[in-house]
């Protein structure tokens, strides 16, 4: 008896395995389901014409911080959010229709890190004066898409960025156009503003240090923000290929590495796979040696952490009537592995309410305030859970709850 084959079921289930394979999900039935609804999807999308959702409109956003919300207007028309387009997937997305998508693929992913072609060959290089080569290397030292790369590797993107000066009220970026550079500040503050009914709200600055403009050049997307200079200012650029040649090829490994890790954290636990994987993205890991102080309190704060290994001790110095701090600080928790820090400050948008402190070698995955809102907007319920026991537990060490979660404070 012979059998024939449907055309198109060899690479359609090739197609599928291949992703299996590479995502590795827990649940293979939910995973199948969402992989050829977005499948079909993507098939009648074609017909229609159309492009990919822009990331960063996750749901259950934070409320904006630091700068109060303004309303700027747009002219072109806004770049439809996940949850307009009901597309919660990105990680199947049909990538942008842009003059940069250079292959075409059956499961037709936005981001496939692994197949990133390595041509070494188009390596670029823009001299620098030995003043630019010191603050760029200070610009660059804490921006954590570095944090895993190698030394060569790092060489080579100090070697491939070009200083841009900018002006203040200069656009360096607007949202919807194709992304064409990473930014690393130099100088100057930027605010950041995502478009809803063609009105720009301001979601957040960056004060003279940061780095903007990963989105479009990780995920194939249109820009998910405009970015406005608010004075004079400087930024290093990072062209698009050398960004895709080593920064998303370094994200592969960090993948391999983090995923399963990401995947067991309790506290993620309302994020979907594909959001998990973008908390991948952004992270990067951060060595601490025993009795370094990793946060200090009374500190402005600026990102977000989770134990990877080791031990993280908290201790808080307690401020008498006169708002006064008292000698000695007392510890008041230690984590290990699996639980993260940090993200108080973030929440309610005030100084560091406690130190932390490493006991023995510790290494965190560290996470900026930008991504910490745009991404882990969903697991706020449980954080602000933990916030609540924290007040329990300063009532009971000082008999009062030191107002750190109250925003007017
Ligand atoms: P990209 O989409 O390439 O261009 C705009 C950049 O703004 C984006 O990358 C991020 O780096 C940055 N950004 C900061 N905050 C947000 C936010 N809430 N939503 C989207 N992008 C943001
Ligand atoms: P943040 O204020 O950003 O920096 C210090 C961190 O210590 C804080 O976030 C919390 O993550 C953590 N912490 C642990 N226990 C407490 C507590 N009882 N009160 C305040 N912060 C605490």
């Amino acid at each position: 008896m012979s059998i024939s084959i449907p055309a198109g079921l060899t690479e359609l289930l090739q197609g599928f395995t291949v992703e299996v394979l590479r995502s590795q999900p827990g649940d293979l039935l939910e995973f199948a389901l969402q992989y050829f609804g977005r499948l079909k999807a993507e098939a009648a999308e074609s017909g229609a014409g159309g492009g990919s959702p822009a990331p960063g409109h996750e749901r259950g956003s934070l409320p904006p911080r630091r700068a109060p919300a303004r309303g700027v207007s747009f002219a072109e028309e806004p770049v439809p959010s996940e949850s307009e387009s009901g597309d919660e997937e990105e990680e199947f997305a049909a990538p942008a229709i842009n003059r940069f998508i250079r292959r075409a693929s059956v499961c037709a992913e936005a981001y496939n890190p692994d197949e990133e072609e390595d041509d070494t060959e188009s390596r670029i290089i823009y001299p620098k004066t030995d003043d630019q080569r010191n603050r760029l290397q200070e610009a660059c030292k804490d921006i954590l898409l570095f944090k895993n790369l190698d030394p060569e590797q790092m060489s080579q993107v100090l070697d491939a960025m070009f200083e841009k000066l900018v002006e203040g009220g200069e656009h360096v970026i607007d949202q919807g156009d194709d992304g064409d550079n990473f930014y690393v500040i130099d100088r100057g503050t930027y605010d950041i503003y995502v478009k809803c009914d063609s009105v720009g709200r301001c979601v957040g600055t960056y004060d003279n240090h940061g780095s903007f403009g990963e989105l479009a050049l990780m995920y194939n997307t249109p820009r998910a923000a405009t970015i406005i200079a608010t004075s004079p200012g400087a930024v290093w650029g990072l062209d698009r290929v050398t960004f895709r040649r080593i920064i998303v090829k370094n994200n592969a490994k960090k993948r391999r590495m983090y995923e399963s890790f990401i995947q067991s954290l309790p506290f993620l636990k309302s994020l979907e796979l594909s959001e998990r994987l973008k908390v991948v993205d952004v992270i990067g890991t951060k060595i601490y040696k025993d009795g370094e102080q990793i946060i200090a309190q009374g500190d402005m704060a600026d990102c977000f952490f989770i134990v990877e290994s080791g031990e993280v001790k908290i201790t808080m110095k307690r401020k008498n009537k006169q708002d006064v701090e008292e000698n000695g600080a007392v510890e008041i928790a230690r984590y290990s592995r699996g639980q993260y820090f940090g993200e108080l400050a973030l929440v309610t948008n005030k100084p560091r309410a406690a130190s932390a402190f490493a006991l023995g070698t510790v290494k965190c995955l560290v996470m900026d305030v930008q991504a910490f809102e745009r991404l882990l907007g969903p697991c706020m319920e449980i954080m602000k859970r933990n916030i609540t026991n924290y007040e329990e537990q300063l009532v009971a060490l000082f008999g009062t709850n030191m107002d750190i979660a109250d925003p007017s404070a």
